[in-house]
């Protein structure tokens, strides 16, 4: 049989032309995912990332709840502008403890992976209560009843320490039982303030 034979009975044929598709896109799809099962830069933490300490892991709740990922990436790309803009570019092993990975892709405001020190917590404050208190043309909505509710008002951040724990961050029993003291008296306000200055952290030294 010749080549366009071959063609002809393939397109004719509906069973086998979907099996051959498949097959062509789980090797494609091998060749992508492969390397980032394998590759320990990509699947390891970075020398500095730690898992989130337990008023942090709250503000992450809460950073999701709100949707604020709506609006912001957390991943810094290698290229010039971004790096001079944000800081260093995001690696992969940062997101290690990201359950679900935050990186976005909608950019109505800046990216905010690097953002940790960058404003000062009673700035924070002011902008997350009102942002057109601090920026003036701000088109972020405000989140006033954060400050409303208690950051244990769930009760069960051991609970969602030791679920973390069998997934693989590697928490101690003694940081799980310190965990309701850590948040005892802070708002919600309070930790997703702690969350975002702890964005950045695990940047380390700049890469090259
Ligand atoms: C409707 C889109 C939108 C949503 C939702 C949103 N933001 Fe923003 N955000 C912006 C815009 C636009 C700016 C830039 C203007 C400003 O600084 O207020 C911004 C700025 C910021 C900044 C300052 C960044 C910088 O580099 O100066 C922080 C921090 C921030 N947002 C945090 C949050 C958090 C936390 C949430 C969720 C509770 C959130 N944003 C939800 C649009 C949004």
């Amino acid at each position: 049989m010749d080549g366009l034979g071959l063609h002809r009975r393939l397109e004719a044929n509906a069973g086998l032309l979907t099996f051959g598709i498949l097959v062509v896109s789980a090797i494609g799809g091998l060749v992508q995912v492969l390397p980032s099962v394998f590759q320990d830069s990509l699947v390891a933490p970075a020398p500095a990332t730690r898992p989130y300490p337990a008023l942090q892991l709250i503000g992450r709740d809460v950073y999701i709840r709100e949707g604020c990922s709506a609006c912001h990436s957390q991943q810094v790309r290698p290229l010039l502008a971004e790096v001079r803009r944000y800081g260093p570019y995001s690696r992969a092993g940062e997101s290690a403890y990201d359950r679900p990975f935050l990186w976005g892709s909608k950019r109505t405001g800046p990216d905010l992976h690097r953002i940790g020190g960058r404003y000062t917590d009673v700035w924070h404050r002011a902008h997350l209560m009102d942002p057109r208190s601090v920026v003036p043309n701000s088109i972020m909505p405000g989140y006033p009843w954060l400050e409303r509710r208690a950051a244990d008002a769930d009760g069960d951040i051991m609970q969602r320490m030791r679920a973390l724990r069998f997934l693989g961050h590697p928490y101690t029993d003694a940081e799980i039982d310190a965990a309701p003291a850590a948040l005892a008296g802070a708002t919600e306000l309070d930790a997703l303030i702690a969350y975002l200055q702890g964005l950045g952290a695990s940047a380390g030294a700049p890469p090259r």
